[in-house]
């Protein structure tokens, strides 16, 4: 079987709930961070780490996200007239290879793992990333890179791993942990979402996966878990019991999770702090929103203070 990781699933068929109402028309993964939609930084991670086939399960309410790979001739050639050739440069990271992309449909809302399995005809016989794009992660050596590396010595299926504050772990899948080896360390079981009290570690899964097209025959097989969900955790798991070649990776570098406001937020400023254009100005906004963001805070907590004393 082939061992060279070329095809990635962007599961992108969900509702973005917590970005209504601006997802009432747009695509969350089109939600800029910066100037670039959320799905450009994941392309862009995947092409780093040797993809060239991009498979996206999508649903009703997402064709801006094909527009968004294809080309703009009349936005091009205006550009082009005005000679405004940076632009032109910047669009030409958008637009895909014909037959680099492929778009499948979920029909139904049933949980990542009934995702991955929608692009299970697009994968054939050999292993795949999957790369959730809420999962925005600012790292030196692009995530999935370093993870393509590991996995050329490990192989099985291979996790995105990372510690999370233990109150946290519900909206994590969560490893049970096995023996370690720099950041590679071998998973011993998984449990979709568990309660802090149940949670056998705070190792959580972020969305990054290499994974054995074997987890497609779990898939198939899977009942409904957590969530009344077809968890794609479920499917690794069996991996686990059957085959005992999952591994995780602790990645280098910064996750926001760009599915939360506050992580989108978190995420702006940092990448809004990195461009070289902007940092100053950014910065120095920063700077003045924070001092007096303080001095609001401490005149709120006196009045409380007072109002407590009397
Ligand atoms: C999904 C996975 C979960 C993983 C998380 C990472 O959950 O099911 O195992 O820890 O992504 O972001 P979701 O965030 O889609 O609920």
């Amino acid at each position: 079987m082939q061992t060279k990781v070329t095809k990635a699933i962007f599961p992108v068929a969900g509702f973005g709930t917590r970005f209504l109402p601006a997802t009432k028309s747009i695509p969350k993964e089109m939600l800029p961070l910066v100037d670039r939609p959320l799905i450009q930084y994941a392309i862009d991670e995947a092409r780093a780490a040797g993809i060239t086939d991009f498979i996206f399960v999508t649903s009703r309410g997402k064709s801006a996200l094909e527009d968004y790979f294809d080309s703009a001739p009349e936005l091009e050639t205006a550009l082009a007239e005005n000679g405004k050739d940076a632009l032109l440069a910047t669009l030409q990271q958008t637009v895909m290879g014909s037959g680099a992309v492929a778009y499948v449909r979920q029909h139904e809302r049933l949980g990542l793992g009934h995702a991955v399995w929608c692009a299970r005809h697009l994968i054939g016989d050999e292993p795949f990333a999957v790369i959730l794009p809420d999962d925005v992660i600012d790292a030196d050596t692009p995530c999935l890179k370093q993870m393509v590396d590991a996995y050329g010595e490990f192989g099985g299926n291979m996790v995105a791993a990372m510690e999370v504050a233990p109150d946290q772990v519900s909206a994590y899948g969560i490893l049970v942990v096995g023996s370690e080896r720099g950041p590679a360390l071998s998973v011993r079981g998984m449990v979709e979402k568990p309660k802090p009290a149940d949670a056998p570690s705070n190792l959580a899964i972020i969305g990054r996966y290499i994974l054995s097209p074997r987890v497609f025959k779990h898939l198939d097989a899977l009942k409904l878990g957590a969530g009344g969900e077809i968890q794609l955790t479920d499917a690794i798991a069996k991996e686990i019991v059957e085959a005992d070649n999952v591994h995780g990776y602790r990645f280098s570098g910064r996750r926001f999770d760009c599915g939360s406001k506050p992580g989108f937020l978190q995420a702006t400023v940092a990448f809004g702090l990195q461009r070289e254009e902007l940092e100053d100005e950014f910065a120095a906004y920063l700077e003045g929103a924070m001092a007096e963001y303080r001095q609001r805070h401490t005149a709120k907590t006196a009045a409380a203070a007072r109002v407590a004393a009397r």
